[in-house]
């Protein structure tokens, strides 16, 4: 055979940790069975995983793999705990992966915080997230109301169609670069600090250098741009302007971010941590993407994050990001997609001992 003729078969690990107080969720089981069996019908290879003890016996690097996880009425699953202390003590065993997340719960809580913190967690192991990653079902599934409404489909159907468009999309998931061959790297670098005492722009200073002239960078302070929090305009309105271009306020985000963004391969995002979130313009930063959001795909562009706490938080921090532009806007998140870093002082970043060695590390890893 010549190589490169054949395709490789395709293949899946579905790690679905039994929830010890409820046992299998049948809802999730029946429809993730039925697909993994037509998956399985067209040659898909699937591995099933119940338990943190058997992925000692198991190669995750390089894998596509569905995180399904079901939990009690309480919102617990005991075995996925476990998987959490799994991946966190190898920070390396995702290395090259690509997942997907299912959360069914039995109540209305739970279920997005638990695929934010799980997604953080694979993410610092190494695995990458495609746009929009997560198919999430509460209790009464009224999270798929509006969709059920508008697409004339039940809501289990709108779940179970969900669930196969991202079990597809994680096996053709396309992994390499986003900029153009031979290009320079388009990176936009978002802030919202104070050029004369963040640390978080010190080290996102340190990073672009070790970037060097592989990249063209934009950088936009929102800080100086007078930015408006989103208006929260109806849909039709908001998609109105979307395809002009624009948003009902104009300012910074309509001549400056919006066609950055659209140009851009990647977005850093440099955030302080502000009382355990993301300031409020790099907040209204987001949500003011919603327009353009709703006619560009962001799909093939990465997000990277530098994310700086005085004390403590910086996880917190990140899984926001995720669930703000990662599950929400779609971006990719790559393996390792934030580099955490704790200082309190102003300038004092420049004192943690082997900060420049991994900013170029982290540098090295946006492509
Ligand atoms: C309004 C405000 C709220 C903050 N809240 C937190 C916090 O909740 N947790 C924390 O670890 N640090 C907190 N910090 C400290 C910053 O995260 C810290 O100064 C860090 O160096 C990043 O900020 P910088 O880039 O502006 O220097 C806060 C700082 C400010 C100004």
């Amino acid at each position: 055979m010549a190589i490169g003729t054949e395709r490789e078969k395709k293949s899946i690990t579905v790690i679905r940790p039994l929830c010890e107080l409820q046992g299998w969720n049948r809802r999730m089981e029946n429809i993730l069975g039925g697909i993994l069996e037509t998956l399985n019908g067209e040659g898909v290879e699937v591995t099933l995983v119940e338990k943190a003890s058997e992925l000692d016996h198991i190669v995750l690097q390089g894998k596509r793999i569905i995180f399904a996880i079901s939990l009690s009425e309480a919102g617990v699953n005991m075995e996925y705990y476990r998987l959490l202390e799994y991946f966190r003590a190898r920070p390396d065993c995702l290395e090259g992966a690509v997942g997907g997340i299912i959360v069914d719960g039995q109540g209305e809580f739970f279920t997005k915080a638990l695929a934010r913190r799980l997604a953080f967690t694979i993410n610092a192991a190494g695995c990458t997230l495609p746009g929009r990653p997560l198919v999430e079902a509460t209790g009464s599934l009224g999270n798929f109301h509006v969709l059920s409404g508008v697409t004339g489909q039940s809501p289990e159907v709108v779940y179970a169609g969900q669930m196969e468009s991202l079990i597809r999309r994680i096996l053709d998931f396309d992994t390499g670069d986003t900029s153009a061959a031979g290009e320079k790297l388009k990176v936009l670098a978002v802030h919202a600090s104070s050029r004369k005492t963040s640390n978080t722009l010190l080290l996102w200073d340190k990073v672009k250098r070790s970037l060097g002239d592989r990249a063209e960078i934009t950088e936009i302070s929102l800080r100086e741009g007078n930015l408006q929090e989103c208006r929260g305009c109806g849909y039709e309105q908001c998609l109105h302007f979307g395809e002009n271009g624009k948003c009902f306020y104009g300012g910074i985000m309509t001549e400056q971010v919006y066609p950055a963004i659209i140009d851009c391969d990647v977005l850093v995002m440099i955030c302080p941590n502000y009382n355990d979130a993301l300031n409020a313009n790099l907040t209204a930063f987001i949500n003011r993407l919603t327009s353009i959001f709703r006619v560009h795909d962001f799909g093939r562009k990465r997000l990277y994050a530098l994310v700086v706490s005085g004390y403590s938080g910086g996880d917190i921090v990140s899984e926001q990001i995720i669930g703000a532009l990662n599950f929400n806007k779609g971006f990719i998140l790559p393996g390792r997609f934030a580099m955490n870093e704790t200082a309190n002082d102003p300038m004092s970043i420049l004192e943690i001992s082997d900060i420049d060695k991994q900013a170029k590390e982290f540098a090295e890893n946006i492509r």
